[in-house]
């Protein structure tokens, strides 16, 4: 979808609900999750690429400046369907050649994630094609899916590497992300997993593989500057708890922010984990009970990622209520990869979070919009529409917020505007 228009003001008018996610620049927790700050019979005005105005229809009209200057303002008629932030996809893995159809079919068979893994499917089986793949050809795909994820409403994108797993293949992954990056009018934001998992030539021998990846890997990226987080799998299978602990105090070290997979399989410690200061810990299917309030004390989000769980086949989802209802800050994102999660939708994830996590419609818009920017911590721009935010905004062909999540895998994003553009 390209920008097709180049007008520095526009109006999006006759809006039959404006989410606004309005509030404080910070996550949701509890209660405040549901109150998305709905209004009925609204506009929004944006100049420059930023929201000047979002409000009342009215009151939005009424502005002076407006007055005299409408004839110098772009109108989009949103024809009274439901315009919300645009949606924030706060974890993916969009850097991979080829769907990993074998281990599709195996696990229909019923083999599991990990007996795929360990005889030689998984996240290994997608290094190959990486490792063969030119930068070029990689940004392709890469572009592709942002592509996508836009036509379905989403405008800020967090992506990360982690199937090159050498030096040479995480930074040509890196590149690949910010080649594509450059082509699409929305925001992504780059993110170092070189630690996924102990690559096959590094087998028996995961110590030397996590030095390479804090003493060599992560400075060159941060010299590089190709990314802004560094993440790792901590889980049984990838990474222990001492070599993430590494891994996040390198990044640390060489000035990245740090973010982890946890809790996916087993349970890990979050507490010496919570000492680098993680914007966010992603999965969280099975977290200590003792680990919930601490998190619920901190500003670590928790992103759920409902789309693993439903690809994946599992009866169980990650226990969004009792965080929640704990006070955790919780997001919602795709996890969009060619082993888990091959989807670019955030409009499915969000319906999935209500018919199999029990979050409301609401708290799944506010988990998808103010809380995912808080996961990049990008909500001093992002995640609500207001005075000075960047004009990203999505507009779907229905009368009711709810319907976003009611109307699942149908695509109802109509129209985006993303930097105060329309995208067609
Ligand atoms: O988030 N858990 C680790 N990484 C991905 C899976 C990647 C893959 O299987 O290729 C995830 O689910
Ligand atoms: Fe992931």
């Amino acid at each position: 979808m390209p920008k097709i228009d180049k007008s520095p003001y526009l109006l999006l008018a006759n809006i039959g609900e404006l989410v606004t996610l309005r509030g404080a620049n910070a996550a949701r927790r509890g209660s405040a999750l549901r109150e998305i700050g709905v209004v009925e019979d609204a506009a929004v005005l944006c100049a420059g690429g930023k929201i000047v105005a979002a409000g009342p229809q009215a009151a939005v009209l009424g502005d002076p400046w407006l007055k005299e200057n409408r004839r110098k303002v772009q109108e989009l008629d949103c024809q009274r369907r439901v315009v919300l932030p645009g949606l924030i996809d706060c974890h993916t893995h969009p850097v991979f050649a080829e769907p990993r159809l074998v281990d599709f079919e195996k696990r229909i068979g019923g083999a599991g994630y990990e007996e795929i893994a360990a005889a030689g499917g998984g996240i290994r089986s997608s290094v190959a094609g990486v490792r063969s793949s030119s930068r070029d050809a990689l940004s392709k795909k890469v572009l592709m899916a942002l592509n996508a994820m836009l036509e379905q409403g989403t405008s800020v994108v967090e992506a990360k590497s982690g199937y090159g797993l050498t030096m040479e293949d995480e930074i040509k992954s890196l590149e690949a992300i910010r080649d594509a990056a450059q082509q699409w009018p929305g925001e992504v934001v780059p993110t170092l997993l070189a630690a996924h998992v102990v690559p096959q030539e590094y087998a028996g021998k995961a110590d030397e593989y996590v030095k390479k990846v804090c003493d060599e890997m992560i400075p060159l990226v941060a010299k590089k500057k190709l990314a802004k987080y560094v993440d790792v799998f901590c889980d049984r299978g990838a990474f222990t708890q001492q070599q993430s602990e590494r891994v996040l105090a390198a990044a640390r070290e060489n000035g990245f922010g740090t973010r982890a997979h946890v809790c996916q399989f087993t349970s890990a410690k979050l507490g010496p984990l919570l000492q680098h200061q993680p914007a966010s810990f992603d999965h969280m299917d099975c977290v200590q009970p003792g680990d919930i309030s601490l998190l619920a004390q901190g500003e670590t989000v928790a992103v759920l990622l409902p789309g693993a769980n439903y690809f994946l086949g599992h009866k169980e989802f990650p226990d969004a209520r009792r965080l929640i209802d704990a006070g955790v800050p919780v997001a919602l994102a795709t996890d969009y990869n060619p082993g888990t999660s091959p989807t670019p939708s955030m409009p499915f994830v969000i319906s999935l979070a209500c018919t199999h996590m029990k979050m409301t419609p609401a708290e799944a818009i506010a988990a998808s919009t103010i809380n995912a920017a808080c996961a990049l911590r990008l909500q001093g721009r992002k995640g609500s529409l207001e005075a000075g935010k960047d004009a990203d905004m999505a507009v779907f062909d229905v009368k009711d917020y709810r319907e976003i999540a009611y109307w699942f895998a149908w695509d109802r994003c109509v129209e985006m505007v993303v930097a105060g553009q329309v995208c067609s």
